[in-house]
């Protein structure tokens, strides 16, 4: 049922932790399965991320999907890790089943809310940020049944 991609995530997450004095960080939740996903971006005055921990209180695609996440958006400036959709997350992944794809919408949003939180401790806009949900069952939408 999972890729051997997410398995090996979820057995070896990557950039599990907290970084101290983040430039940005961003805490999302789904309410209806109660899973919560923290990120902490490490972001120098280049604007490129330099560090990403995250911590994640959910399930196993919820834990690989952060973990490919950060992976993802390590090294990249602001503006490409805006294009780290969830989409990109699960090709990353080599897929999700169907019911799982709500935990990769966990980890766009927290990585559009510790961007959010950086923005707004520098007072600065990034082109495409919207301001994040706290429960992305308020954004899934059409994206599941
Ligand atoms: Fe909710 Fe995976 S079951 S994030």
């Amino acid at each position: 049922m999972y890729s051997e991609k997410v398995m090996d995530h979820f057995n070896n997450p990557r950039n599990v932790g907290e970084i101290e004095n983040p430039s940005g960080v961003g805490t999302v939740g789904n309410a209806k399965c109660g899973d919560i996903m923290r990120m902490y971006f490490d972001i120098d005055e280049n604007g490129i991320i330099q560090d990403v921990k995250f911590k994640t209180f959910g399930c196993g695609a919820a834990i690989a999907t952060s973990s490919m996440a950060t992976e993802l958006v390590k090294g990249k400036t602001v503006n490409e890790a805006l294009e780290v959709t969830n989409k990109a997350v699960m090709e990353a992944l080599d897929g999700l089943p169907p019911v799982k794809v709500h935990c990769s919408l966990l980890a766009e949003e927290a990585i559009h809310a510790a961007l959010w939180d950086y923005a707004q401790k520098k007072g600065i806009t990034i082109d495409g940020l919207k301001e994040p949900v706290d429960d992305i069952e308020e954004r899934i939408g059409d994206e599941e049944e």
